[in-house]
């Protein structure tokens, strides 16, 4: 199976997004949780930005000198400098430097020509490797850029001495056949020389597709974040990305490091440090990701697992399946619950408790096991039990 690494930036572009901004604690924090899941490659900041992230590239760098730690820098002395002094005690320093290659960028926001870009591009990775070996560019909104100017510059910049090409869909703009054959064209070009990698916004809900498409394509560098925090609609979802490697090895035969188990402890701590949680109908770590509520699914379920779960919770850190007693739900699991809740029913008391449930689950979203419990300790001490007359 061919190896692909996981570049975390939950603490770079995940962390510059709204709602998403955390504190030095909480950052080291979770760049521990980030290590421990097994992330190759740590981006902990954007050091010119602010002091903050300044510090949190120092400290994750001395803090984990066996982790490759990236520093993110425009295409330009002063930040250039800046990351590789973040970087300085780093035992594994990553500088990860970018500029826009699209016509509407270089028109618009840099008012650059196209060699003028090349040019700083060049210049900015020939100083990031005075620091170090390791050093990556970004192509920012690679997806929009002209592909025949896009590999003049990667050809440019890999012969300047970058290790690692990554090519964005910045704004979230391709899809999964197109961005392959653009992942393709460019691993052709550059061959064993560097390493081609994706890094894919949601603006359309395709991110994690267009990963996977890039890999097939030849990339071995995904750049995604937890939760799929990151700009806007954010960035393609580690957690989604690892699991569908796993799930679906038939298809997609590439193997991480990441210890899967761990996924949604890590999912749990970042809500707890920013703003929001993933949507509950989130794959993988969104709360109803292993809840089932139809009667005919619950079911299923219960006869076998297998039957309506093609990840099994345990494999993800989910401590484990729930089956929501609402109104779609059966007799099968209201029997179930039941039993968990320590009570065996009768047919007919099965029956009695069913009917009251479904009238009570009619008006709510969901019935809780205290509001079943009184159900069927009511129904029980109406019962009459075997041998007893009235
Ligand atoms: O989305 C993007 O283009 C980026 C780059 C800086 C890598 O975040
Ligand atoms: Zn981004």
């Amino acid at each position: 199976m061919s190896r692909v690494y996981i570049f975390d930036t939950t603490l770079r572009d995940g962390e510059q997004s709204p709602g998403c901004s955390m504190t030095m604690p909480e950052k080291l924090r979770m760049a521990e949780a980030l290590v421990d899941l097994g992330v190759d490659i740590l981006e902990a900041g954007f050091p010119i930005a602010s002091d903050g992230d300044f510090d949190a590239v120092d400290a994750v760098s001395r803090k984990y000198p066996w982790v490759q730690v990236a520093a993110l820098a425009r295409a330009c002395t002063t930040d250039v400098e800046r990351a590789a002094k973040a970087l300085q005690y780093a035992k594994r320093p990553r500088i990860h430097t970018f500029i826009a290659t699209s016509d509407i960028h270089l028109t618009h926001k840099l008012r650059k020509t196209r060699q003028q870009v090349i040019d700083e591009a060049t210049a900015a990775v020939a100083l990031a490797r005075n620091y170090t070996d390791d050093v990556e560019f970004s192509a920012e909104d690679a997806t929009r850029t002209d592909p025949d100017y896009l590999e003049q510059v990667c050809r440019a910049v890999v012969e300047a001495g970058a290790r690692t090409v990554n090519l964005p869909d910045t704004v979230g703009f391709s899809v999964p056949d197109e961005y392959a054959e653009l992942i393709g064209r460019m691993v052709k070009a550059l061959g064993d020389r560097a390493i081609v990698s994706v890094h894919c916004h949601d603006d359309l809900g395709l991110a994690v597709a267009n990963s996977l498409a890039a890999i097939k394509a030849g990339a071995r560098q995904i750049e995604c974040t937890i939760n799929g925090i990151g700009e806007r609609a954010g960035n393609a979802a580690l957690e989604e990305v690892v699991t569908a490697m796993k799930v679906r090895p038939d298809r997609l035969p590439f193997e991480t490091k990441i210890h899967s188990e761990k996924l949604f402890p890590t999912s749990q701590l970042l809500t707890q440090f920013i703003s929001f949680g993933p949507q509950p109908n989130k794959a993988i770590v969104g709360e109803n990701a292993f809840a089932h509520e139809a009667g005919i699914h619950q079911d299923g379920y219960l006869k076998n697992p297998a039957t309506y779960e093609i990840v099994s919770p345990a494999s993800v850190g989910v401590p484990e399946s729930r089956l929501v007693l609402g109104k779609h739900s059966g007799r099968h699991a209201l029997k179930d619950r039941a039993h968990t809740l320590g009570h065996e029913l009768t047919r007919e008391e099965l029956d009695e408790v069913y009917t009251k449930f479904t009238h009570l689950a009619d008006n709510k979203k969901g019935l809780r096991n205290d509001e079943i419990l009184a159900l069927i300790k009511s129904v029980k001490a109406q019962s009459v039990p075997a041998g007893a007359t009235k």
